[in-house]
């Protein structure tokens, strides 16, 4: 597949049109290391008080060049919440991409939730809830997890993950290779707390055919950082986030990643603001190095 040119979006289910959900403007680092955050499971809606203005302050402190949302972007898919979520987007600095939740399809509309079950999501927030992104030092498949048939579980059909592998597989040599979904990679696949149908197969393909070296997730509401072994045995970074903002399952905190990437090397920084606390702080860091069978890390 032809590599598109720098700061270019192909946007699958939108081709005519640009996604709002993929703002790529200047996105020329001012440094050799590309820093990205990683957030998730905003929840706007049911959020603890104050818990957007925080998180906002930390991630302008960053300064990133990129932000990804990997879903929940609201509690109920209601269109005050899609405009809270999109008004703390457009104030992020640098580019933000964002993919659906189970949260962000309307639950006690279940007609809307059968045949327009991202039209919110759509009109405030991206045309695209599925994006291929290539940009210098990246290529992302955004996947859509998301499944109107499920309240909590995901799915990620096999020729989704072939084409976000045949994508990703399309990049440059130097260029970080990335796939996020808001259900997780990595977990029992139909879970109490809802895994995602196929995870097992899409890593498989993301791994081996399309040389992932990032699986990003959220939706479990815990932070997880692991290696992923694919069975042809190379080794991709899986990290799970948790949630920023909303109070369910909070008790070890509220976490949001920071990203930084050099050419074969990751840095993973863990920040967490317990609920009674006003700011958040860093408490744990991950490295791993790009060796011949894959990611590894760094002790
Ligand atoms: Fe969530
Ligand atoms: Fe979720």
């Amino acid at each position: 597949m032809p590599s598109a040119p720098a700061g270019a979006l192909s946007n699958r289910s939108a081709a005519s049109r640009p996604a709002r959900s993929a703002r790529i403007k200047r996105m020329t680092p001012a440094s050799p290391a590309l820093r990205l955050v990683h957030l998730s499971d905003l929840h706007f809606g049911a959020q603890a008080p104050g818990a957007a203005q925080m998180l906002l302050e930390a991630v302008i402190g960053l300064s990133p060049q990129l932000t990804l949302i990997t879903g929940d972007l609201t509690q109920r898919a209601r269109n005050s919440q899609f405009i809270a979520a999109r008004q703390f987007f457009d104030q992020l600095p640098g580019d933000w991409l964002a993919i659906p939740g189970n949260h962000d399809m309307p639950l006690f509309r279940p007609w809307h939730r059968l045949f327009t079950p991202r039209g919110r999501y759509r009109r405030h927030i991206g045309d695209a809830t599925t994006s291929h992104v290539d940009w210098q030092q990246l290529r992302l498949a955004l996947i859509d997890s998301t499944n109107p048939l499920s309240w909590r579980s995901g799915r990620v059909r096999s020729a989704a993950a072939r084409d976000a592998a045949q994508w990703l597989a399309g990049g440059c040599d130097g260029q970080l290779r990335i796939a996020a979904a808001h259900h997780p990679f990595a977990t029992r696949e139909r879970g109490n707390k809802g895994g995602m149908a196929g995870a097992n197969i899409a890593r498989n393909l993301l791994i081996d055919e399309g040389g992932a070296d990032l699986l990003l997730w959220g939706h479990l509401h815990r932070s997880e950082v692991r290696l992923l072994a694919s069975d042809a045995g190379r080794n991709a970074i899986g990290i799970g986030v948790g949630s920023p903002t909303s109070g369910r399952h909070s008790s070890e905190g509220l976490f949001f990643h920071q990203l930084d990437v050099t050419p074969g090397h990751v840095h993973l920084v863990v920040w967490r603001r317990h609920m009674a606390e006003s700011l958040f702080y860093p408490v744990g860091n991950h490295r791993f190095v790009l060796g011949p069978a894959g990611w590894q890390a760094v002790v």
